[in-house]
């Protein structure tokens, strides 16, 4: 037998179990407007069917061992979209949250929201702030919806907040670490994605998550949004489970 021990790989304290599903995963649900077009739709469909690949998702999330599912459900830059369309969004985001908060909390969702609320209307503010309230405690899984959220945007807010308590004499500059910037992004308290998915084939990250995906794995399939369901989130959760993380060690 070897004296010499096995070299033992160190990794950092966030990192996730060699072999576990993945704790965190989120996704870039993009093709809702090929979808669409595919079949002569309006763009509108395919955000519909988007809607139903959304519960068909949390569904099977807590089923393959998944805790926090992050959606990209509007980006900070979809603002630029036709109003049109950015009305239709908003309408079934509205729609959404008036009628599934109820069967979200029955089933133990807990749900959170990233981004910058200030742009959303009142009453969808209202309805995320008692929806979160709501839905608290509840510990099956938990939802993230990304609503006018961009790394940028965020990491613009984590720097002011940061230099407001400098400048006030709450913080040492020479204090700020990765932590200081953790405690203040919009995704506090949550472990970072594991598992980043994106429909559509593109292969980009959109602004989403930028400092958090630091050591995601990626997966891109060509799967349009409105077509993923069980069967396509557990084929990501078994690309991610071969792969070999090793976060810069070896
Ligand atoms: C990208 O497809 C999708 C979006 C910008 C919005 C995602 C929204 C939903 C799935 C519905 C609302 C969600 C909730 C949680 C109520 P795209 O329009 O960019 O598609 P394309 O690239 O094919 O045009």
């Amino acid at each position: 037998m070897s004296l010499r021990a096995a070299p033992r790989r160190v990794l950092p304290p966030d990192a996730s179990v060699p072999g576990a599903p993945p704790r965190h995963v989120a996704i870039i649900m993009d093709g809702n407007g090929r979808w669409a077009r595919a079949r002569h739709l309006p763009r509108v469909m395919g955000h519909r069917k988007g809607v139903e690949a959304v519960r068909r998702t949390i569904e099977a999330a807590p089923d393959l061992g998944i805790e926090v599912l992050t959606l990209y459900a509007f980006s900070s830059e979809n603002w630029r979209r036709p109003a049109d369309e950015v009305s239709d969004l908003m309408g079934l985001l509205r729609h959404y949250l008036r009628t599934e908060i109820a069967e979200l909390h029955a089933n133990g969702v807990r749900l959170r929201f990233i981004g910058d609320t200030a742009r959303l209307s009142e009453d969808v503010v209202a309805m995320l702030e008692q929806a979160a309230a709501l839905t608290a405690s509840n510990r099956r899984l938990t939802l993230v919806l990304a609503l006018n959220y961009g790394s940028h945007d965020e990491l613009i807010r984590v720097a002011r907040a940061l230099a407001a308590d400098a400048a006030a004499g709450r913080l040492d500059p020479a204090a700020i670490d990765a932590g200081a910037i953790e405690a203040r992004l919009d995704t506090a308290g949550l472990p970072p994605p594991d598992l980043i998915i994106r429909t559509s084939g593109e292969q980009r990250l959109s602004n989403f998550l930028m400092w958090q995906a630091a050591y995601a794995e990626l997966v891109f399939t060509d799967e349009l949004w409105p077509d993923f369901d069980a069967a396509s989130l557990k084929r990501a959760v078994d690309t991610f489970g071969q792969r070999d993380r090793r976060y810069g060690g070896r």
